[in-house]
C-alpha cells in the first residue's frame, strides 16, 4: 500500500473503505498503539485498537461513557499496561518501561484528567507549580515565572493565590490545561475537557486547545463526547466504540461516514434497541399504570 499523502489520507484514497479505521501509515507518529486489548474482567474493554497519532494535529477520540477512551489515554502515559499489543511515545516502547523511565516519559506528556482533578488544598499557583517541583530543579523565583507565564495564557494571571473552589467550573478546567502544559510538553492527553461547561466556557476551552496547538506545535489528544467542541477542534476524528475503533478519518470523512452507530453519534439519537425498550416500558405503563397516576383514577 503507497503511504498516503496529506490530501488523500487512506480513508479516501479507496482501499479503506470510510466507516472503517484508515490504516493510515504515519512515518513519525508522536504516540501510537498496536493491537492493544485491556480487560478489567471478563468482558474486554480494548479489544484491539490500531492507532497512531500525527505529530502536531489535534485527534479528537469520540465515543459513548464506559467505552475505554479514559483506559486508552492512560496507556499512553503507562498508568495502564495493556494485556496484549505494544504502546510507543515518540518511538519509545512505554508498556514495557519501568516506573523511572515512565516519569521521563510523563515529564514530555501533558494530561488533563477528566474533571480537572486540581488539588483543592493548594492553591492555583502551587497546583501549576506542582509537575515543575516533581519533575524540575527550577528554583522558586523561575517557577513563579513559569506558573506566571501559563496561567496568563489561560486568562487567569491575577488567580496564583485563590483556592481552587474559589473559581467557576470553567475557570478550575482552565487551571487544569496550565498545569498540563506547564512542563512544554510534546504532547497533550485532555480528557473531556469540556464536559459539564456551558456552551461559552466549553469553548473558551476549545479556543485555548486550538492555540496551543497552533501557535505553540503541540500535538494534541482529545477525548471528549462533546461534537461540537470536536467539530471545532478537529484535525482528525476517531469513533471508539465497544473497544474498537469504528470509524477514523478527517472531520468531514467522519461527519460523511455512512456507519449507522456514527451518525447516531454525531446527532445524539438513542439507538433502535434503546428506543424498542423505551416504547415496551411505555406501553406497558399506560396499560397498566404505576409511576403516574391517570385522571380517572383519581375520581
Ligand atoms: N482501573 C480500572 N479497574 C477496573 N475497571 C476499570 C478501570 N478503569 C476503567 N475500568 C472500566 O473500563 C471501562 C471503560 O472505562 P473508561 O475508559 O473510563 O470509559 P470512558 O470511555 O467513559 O472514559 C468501564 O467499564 C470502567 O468501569
Ligand atoms: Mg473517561
Amino acid at each position: 500500500m503507497t503511504p498516503p499523502t496529506e490530501d488523500s489520507p487512506a480513508a479516501m484514497n479507496g482501499t479503506t473503505p470510510l466507516g472503517d479505521p484508515t490504516g493510515e501509515v504515519l512515518a513519525d507518529p508522536i504516540a501510537e498503539l498496536r493491537d492493544v486489548h485491556k480487560a478489567f474482567g471478563p468482558e474486554p474493554v480494548l479489544g484491539g485498537v490500531n492507532l497512531a497519532f500525527q505529530r502536531g494535529e489535534i485527534t479528537v477520540i469520540l465515543g459513548p461513557s464506559g467505552t475505554g477512551k479514559s483506559v486508552l489515554l492512560k496507556h499512553i502515559v503507562g498508568l495502564i499496561k495493556p494485556d496484549h499489543g505494544e504502546v510507543y511515545f515518540d518511538g519509545e516502547r512505554v508498556d514495557r518501561m519501568r516506573e523511572a523511565e515512565l516519569v521521563a516519559i510523563r515529564k514530555r506528556i501533558g494530561y488533563m484528567f477528566q474533571l480537572g482533578a486540581l488539588f483543592d488544598s493548594m492553591t492555583v499557583g502551587q497546583n501549576v507549580a506542582f509537575p515543575l517541583i516533581e519533575h524540575t530543579d527550577q528554583d522558586p523565583a523561575q517557577r513563579r515565572a513559569s506558573v506566571q507565564h501559563v496561567l496568563d495564557l489561560v486568562g487567569l494571571g491575577d488567580m496564583l493565590e485563590k483556592m481552587p473552589t474559589e473559581l467557576s467550573g470553567g475557570q478550575q478546567r482552565r487551571v487544569a490545561l496550565a498545569r498540563a502544559v506547564v512542563l512544554h510538553p510534546a504532547l497533550v492527553l485532555y480528557d473531556e475537557p469540556t464536559t459539564g461547561l456551558d456552551p461559552v466556557r466549553a469553548d473558551v476551552i476549545n479556543e485555548l486547545i486550538l492555540a496551543l496547538a497552533k501557535t505553540m506545535g503541540v500535538s494534541s489528544i482529545v477525548v471528549t463526547h462533546d461534537m461540537a467542541s470536536a467539530n471545532k477542534v478537529a484535525d482528525r476524528m476517531i469513533l471508539l466504540h465497544e473497544g474498537r475503533v469504528i470509524c477514523d478519518g478527517r472531520p468531514e470523512q467522519f461527519r460523511a461516514s455512512d456507519n449507522a452507530v456514527v451518525q447516531r453519534f454525531i446527532h445524539g439519537e438513542a439507538d433502535e434497541a434503546d428506543l424498542a425498550a423505551i416504547r415496551r416500558a411505555f406501553r406497558n405503563e399506560s396499560a397498566n399504570p404505576t409511576l403516574f397516576e391517570q385522571p380517572e383514577a383519581r375520581a
